[in-house]
């Protein structure tokens, strides 16, 4: 297969398809962009089997996504987007940046949720993007932004509606969108532990890639737990 393009956790090849690529899930897990890095086995084949799941779930549920199938353990087939260089974070509790950027104290709730945008940048470290910055950057079109935050809060009901019921709270995520060649915006990505966090209800303990970042145990092995509890 013909490689596009690398990131830190995914693989992109072209396909048979002009308009369709196909994604790798790698077992290489970063943070701190890129500071800290490793090679956990089985992580790639998890981290598909959660985006299977999520993207199914918003799938019966309106959201459309660049997924067009599960190819096998690792890969997955996805249409050809073009990527907005933003990322959107939504937040339904304080954790992570926000506690450290603003002194948010952690677990606090955010109702109706905080939806933040940053910059997709690793090489300015991915700042943080206030509104008034928008109207100098050409990063996208204002109706296309106001779409994609939209989805964004569609996704945090659908999903918080799902994870609730089973005792997860959803604390917080990121996503991107793209532009599919026939124009339509598509949720993009994946959606996984490694880009949301999940604690155990009622209690703050991490189900998510910050037991990797705050080295609070082995990452398999809650993602593991995470996938029994969900029943995947
Ligand atoms: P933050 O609290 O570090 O800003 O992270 C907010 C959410 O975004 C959290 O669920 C983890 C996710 N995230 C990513 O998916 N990629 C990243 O590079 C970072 C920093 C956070
Ligand atoms: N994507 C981040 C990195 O660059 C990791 C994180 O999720 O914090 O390494």
């Amino acid at each position: 297969m013909n490689l596009l393009y690398e990131g830190k956790a995914k693989k992109i090849y072209g396909s048979d398809q002009a308009d369709q690529v196909i994604i790798k899930f790698k077992d290489d897990t970063t943070a701190f962009n890129g500071l800290k890095k490793d090679t956990l086995d089985g992580k790639g084949k998890i981290n598909l089997k959660f985006s299977r799941y999520f993207f199914n779930l918003l799938h019966s549920n309106g959201i459309r996504s660049h997924v067009v199938s599960f190819l096998d353990e690792t890969t997955l087939r996805a249409k050809k987007v073009e990527i907005f260089p933003i990322e959107l974070v939504v937040r339904n509790c304080a954790a992570g940046s926000i506690c450290k950027r603003l002194g948010f104290k952690k677990g606090i709730k955010f109702d109706p949720p905080m939806v933040e945008l940053f910059l997709k940048d690793d090489s300015l470290g991915d700042p943080l993007l206030c509104k008034a910055h928008l109207n100098y950057m050409d990063l996208i079109a204002e109706e296309d932004l106001l779409f994609i935050e939209k989805q964004a809060l569609k996704i945090n009901d659908i999903l918080i509606g799902s994870l609730d019921s089973k005792g997860i709270t959803l604390v917080d995520y990121k996503l991107e969108f793209g532009k599919a060649e026939d124009g339509e915006i598509l949720l993009a990505d994946e959606i996984s532990p490694d880009n949301c966090r999940f604690w155990l209800k009622g209690t703050m303990e991490s189900l998510d890639k910050d037991v990797y970042r705050e080295d609070k145990g082995d990452l398999v092995q809650s993602y593991g737990r995470l996938l029994d509890i969900l029943g995947i």
